[in-house]
């Protein structure tokens, strides 16, 4: 096919030898089939912010790090720069994502290379050597389906050991190769540290799982690995072995409970005593008598 004006560097570089057709053009980018030598590969090449959708939304920046208080400034003020900047920023989170994930061990796409707002990566494919399919084009038997899930449920886990939360996970973005799910679309990924919202976006991600594979194997809806996992992580001992039973006791609900408690007596005693006080500097001086209580004036 023509190479589309975006690849074009990239063949110039002689990253690319040639551009074979077209994947799957999404909401927030258009993925290319590639041939680099004899291997086939998948280029994604970033759409503007423009004409994106909702992950550059703020709850998924906080926490991101910036690479200097200028770039910090110039994203914050809007400017032409900054916004170059914060789209840099944005496409770069999907390839440190994924350079730490395949470290970690986490089954994603290999990356290859960056180059211009276009991602090189490994294609992921069927048995067959076509790209793989998403779990939103397979039908599943409630046994694959319930081993598939263990393993997304795993991955997760995985990754929240590295300090990440995907963010965007479900059965649009996960992909399913010869030896099972492949995890992709990461450039929302949250810091799980230092992002007041990644626990509910924890919590979304392994309910989308829990709802997409439990319509295979309905039990699994009802599974609670989020709180579970979260609990493990805050608690500094989550490692990826950790056994996890799906169930969630809610005991830390409860203790919190006995701490609410405890903190509404607190003021209701401190109340008390300001009243007491108000009182005492109510009554007549030279008394030192105890206040009259206000029933019985
Ligand atoms: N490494 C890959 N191997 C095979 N197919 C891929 C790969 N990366 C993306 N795709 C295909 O392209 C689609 C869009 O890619 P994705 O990263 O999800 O971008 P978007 O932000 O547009 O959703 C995916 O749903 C998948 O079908
Ligand atoms: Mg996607």
């Amino acid at each position: 096919m023509k190479t589309p004006k975006r690849l074009e560097p990239l063949i110039e570089d002689g990253l690319i030898d040639e551009v074979l057709r077209p994947l799957m053009s999404g909401k927030e980018a258009a993925v290319y089939v590639v041939r680099c030598g004899n291997a086939l590969r998948c280029a994604k090449v970033y759409k503007e912010a423009n004409k994106r959708s909702f992950r550059q939304a703020a709850e998924y920046q906080e926490g991101r790090k910036t690479r200097n208080s200028r770039q910090a400034r110039a994203m914050a003020k809007g400017t032409r720069y900054g916004r170059k900047e914060a789209e840099d920023a944005w496409q770069n989170a999907e390839v440190s994502a994924l350079f730490r994930l395949a470290g970690a061990g986490v089954r994603v796409p290999k990356p290859y290379d960056f180059l211009d707002g276009v991602l090189l990566m490994e294609m992921v494919t069927d048995a067959h050597g076509d790209a793989a399919p998403r779990l939103n084009d397979v039908e599943l038997d409630a046994d694959q389906a319930r081993e598939y899930h263990a393993f997304v449920i795993r991955q997760i886990v995985l990754m929240l050991c590295t300090g990440l939360v995907h963010g965007d996970l479900s059965e649009f973005n996960v992909l399913l190769g010869p030896d099972g799910p492949v995890i992709i679309d990461l450039p929302q990924a949250v810091d799980a540290a230092a992002n007041n919202h990644a626990f509910s976006m924890l919590e979304r991600d392994v309910n989308n799982m829990a709802q997409y594979f439990g319509r295979f194997a309905p039990e699994l809806k009802a599974t609670r690995y989020a709180k579970e996992m979260w609990a493990l992580y805050k608690a500094g001992t989550l490692v990826p072995e950790t056994p996890l039973s799906g169930v969630y006791q809610e005991a830390e609900v409860s203790a919190d409970v006995r701490a609410v408690m405890r903190e509404i007596e607190a003021v209701k005693r401190d109340e008390a005593r300001r009243q007491a006080a108000r009182a005492e500097l109510d009554a007549p001086p030279g008394t030192g008598e105890e206040p009259t209580p206000p029933w019985m004036r």
